[in-house]
């Protein structure tokens, strides 16, 4: 059983490296399907911060998450307002165009990455036990499984 926190971060290594493949096939014909499988699985990602951390994090009440957690879900609003822009320029915009939308997503995303790393997990970490941690872990492979979401392809992941 897993750590919810290595977990999710495990995960934003993974996108980091897909982010960085998709930059490389910006030409592709089969862009849109690679940005479409891209967006699935970032959304299983996100939605299980959403419903699952966060719903958890709420009942420990802590007074120093409230801006925190406000800023997070602007952060997360505008992530999926960039989605929606690549998606559309994928279908309409020049190759210019969709580089530039990418690009406004790669640097948001990387930033986001940053700031739950940075910031708010290791908040996470203070406030909570371990055994939460665990079990919370283990909801989120969970979700993450139901998706067949490609992180049980990496190796040793789940194991740790
Ligand atoms: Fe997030
Ligand atoms: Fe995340």
């Amino acid at each position: 059983m897993m750590d919810i926190i290595d977990f999710l971060i495990e995960d934003h290594n993974r996108m980091r490296l897909e982010l960085s493949k998709i930059h490389k096939q910006l030409n592709d014909p089969n862009l849109r399907q690679i940005v479409k499988t891209f967006i699935t699985d970032f959304e299983t990602h996100e939605s299980a911060e959403e419903d699952i951390l966060f719903p958890a994090l709420r009942r420990y009440q802590k007074e120093e998450l409230g801006p925190l957690a406000l800023s997070y879900d602007l952060d997360h609003e505008k992530i999926w307002e960039l989605l929606d822009e690549l998606m559309s320029t994928v279908d309409y915009g020049s190759l210019d165009h969709i580089q530039r939308v990418y690009f406004a997503f790669d640097s948001l995303a990387e930033s986001h990455f940053r700031y739950e790393e940075r910031t708010l997990f290791p908040i996470i970490r203070k406030i909570m036990d371990k055994k939460s941690l665990h079990s919370l872990g283990a909801m989120a492979e969970k979700h993450f499984k139901q998706r067949s979401h490609p992180i049980f392809a990496l190796e040793g992941v789940g194991t740790l």
